[in-house]
């Protein structure tokens, strides 16, 4: 069996526009149970309070799933991951240190002997406070082989249960990256009686096959996250690794414990929380990835799937038709069964809620469908996150003519009404905007399209808003692309509170 170690919630929450609020956490934590993921990364507890918060949320509420708290070689970070952790069923700290030469000079300013004191005190320190301890060498791919090893040595012999050897910089080529792993346990006393991890970026585009190149050679967990997001090129992809696993039984002859048909639910979940588009060509994920446009191609697939299909949709949880759920007609018993059958836990405060905006979209909408609920949803959490809220909106635009959108937001307290100029209504709109919430935000990216089929198909629009080198994604929801779009706005604004505070190395 492989060990699937999920770190969406902390190392794919750092990539740029991808922070999510502790109720968006939570959600896509308890979605990460039901994938069956083995251990969640729930955050780095030392890094703000809102991380420290999140964790400790999210282990105060699964049962089933590891929870691991990261932490720098420091007690302040192990106590903070510890508090953060205590309550969880099962508890794991994942203590850090780097290993390479460069990050000893340039970054540590330690010697060699300097990082293996810190390692055997800081190692020995979290197994004080929990049995389950994994340590990390960052930049492993990057450190001497013969010092690697011995830093693992102090590490276990300190009481690690876990080794994780990360390309931190997405540098490593498999067969390197293979040899590292095989040469750590092969010469490293007790390696064969602990876990070892792999943790690659995907700088390269090598983060799926380096971290299968080294299952191959005996690594037994995989670290990774939903859709590959994280720093810069982003992380393995769990839903790749996971199905390649599966897919090529025959070669790797390893499993995991991945409820595979919970695949494309995860996936979509945290697209829809981070506003973060996958690509239509993602492996696994990606809208075009079942799809066959080629008359040969699909004449093959008529006559026997096989041909052209390595994987059932089924299995990553596709369905093959849009299931239709609710109508105008629906009541809010019918809508809490949905909810429930979707996987969302909702009290009755929040039922009431949900059907003001269900009963809304229904006038306007005949048809309501699973991926309508779900975008539903999210507009939920979103709103419970504070921050400006869209009260009104009006837009005037003719041929020709510079267009105006008059905008009406609450900040809580007061109401903001600004008017807005531009070549269209949309246009008009975000000067309108910027108008109210000042210029410091530039437009990165922006698109619109339809969540189902039909005329009165919901809009979704995904954009990006870029301030003082941060990205913020933001999603809006209806079926009037303006609307949608100024929600979307709002939503990317409000997005700004929840930037780390401090640096996450
Ligand atoms: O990439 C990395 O080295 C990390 C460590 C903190 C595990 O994310
Ligand atoms: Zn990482």
């Amino acid at each position: 069996m492989i060990k699937i170690f999920d770190t969406t919630l902390r190392d794919g929450e750092q990539s740029p526009g991808c922070s999510m609020n502790l109720h968006e956490k939570l959600q896509l934590a308890r979605q990460l149970e039901r994938l069956g993921v083995d251990i969640i990364e729930a955050g780095f507890p030392a890094a703000s309070q809102g991380d420290f918060e999140s964790v400790q949320a999210i282990a105060r509420s699964l049962s089933k799933t590891t929870i691991c708290g990261l932490a720098r070689c420091t007690k302040d970070d192990i106590d903070a991951a510890y508090n953060a952790i205590k309550d969880a069923a099962y508890q794991r700290i994942h203590v850090f240190i780097a290993t390479s030469d460069i990050h000893l000079k340039h970054k540590l300013k330690k010697t060699r002997s300097e990082v293996l004191a810190s390692i055997a005190e800081h190692v020995g320190y979290a197994k004080s406070l929990v049995d389950d301890v994994e340590f990390s060498c960052e930049d492993a791919s990057r450190t001497d082989l013969d010092f690697l090893c011995e830093a693992v040595a102090v590490a276990i012999k300190s009481g690690a249960t876990t080794i994780n050897l990360p390309d931190t910089v997405g540098y490593a080529v498999p067969e390197e990256y293979a040899n590292m792993i095989k040469t750590v346990i092969d010469n490293v006393e007790g390696a064969d009686q602990v876990d070892i991890s792999v943790h690659c970026h995907n700088d390269l585009g090598m983060a799926v096959a380096n971290s299968l190149a080294a299952v191959n050679v005996g690594a037994t967990q995989v670290e990774c996250t939903i859709n590959g997001i994280g720093e810069r090129a982003g992380n393995a992809a769990c839903e790749e690794i996971v199905m390649a696993l599966k897919t090529r039984n025959d070669y790797y002859g390893k499993d995991t414990s991945v409820v595979t048909t919970e695949i494309m639910r995860t996936s979509n979940l945290l697209e829809q929380i981070t506003a973060s588009r996958v690509s239509p060509t993602k492996p696994i994920v990606g809208k075009n990835v079942f799809a066959h446009e080629s008359g040969i191609h699909q004449h093959g697939v008529l006559q026997e799937k096989s041909t052209y299909e390595i994987m059932d949709p089924a299995m990553i949880g596709i369905q093959e038709a849009e299931n239709l759920v609710l109508g105008k007609h629906s009541g809010k018993h019918a809508l809490r069964t949905k909810l429930e059958e979707l996987g969302y836990e909702v009290d009755d405060a929040q039922i009431e809620e949900v059907f003001i905006d269900f009963k809304s979209i229904a006038d306007s909408k005949k048809q309501i469908y699973d991926r309508d609920i779900h975008a539903l949803m999210i507009k939920e959490y979103q709103k419970l996150s504070g921050g400006y809220e869209l009260v009104d909106y009006s837009s005037f635009t003719s041929n020709g003519k510079e267009s105006k959108t008059i905008i009406k937001l609450s900040n809580g307290k007061d109401t903001i009404e600004r008017v807005g100029s531009g070549a269209g209504p949309v246009d008009a709109a975000f000067d309108c905007m910027a108008n109210i919430v000042g210029d410091k935000f530039q437009l990165e990216d922006f698109a619109i399209h339809s969540v189902t089929r039909g005329k009165d198909a919901l809009g979704e629009t995904f954009l990006s808003l870029r301030s003082n080198g941060d990205v913020y994604n933001g999603k809006g929801l209806s079926n009037d692309i303006i609307k949608s779009s100024i929600i979307a706005y709002v939503n990317a604004v409000n997005q700004e509170q929840y930037k780390p505070t401090e640096d996450q190395e």
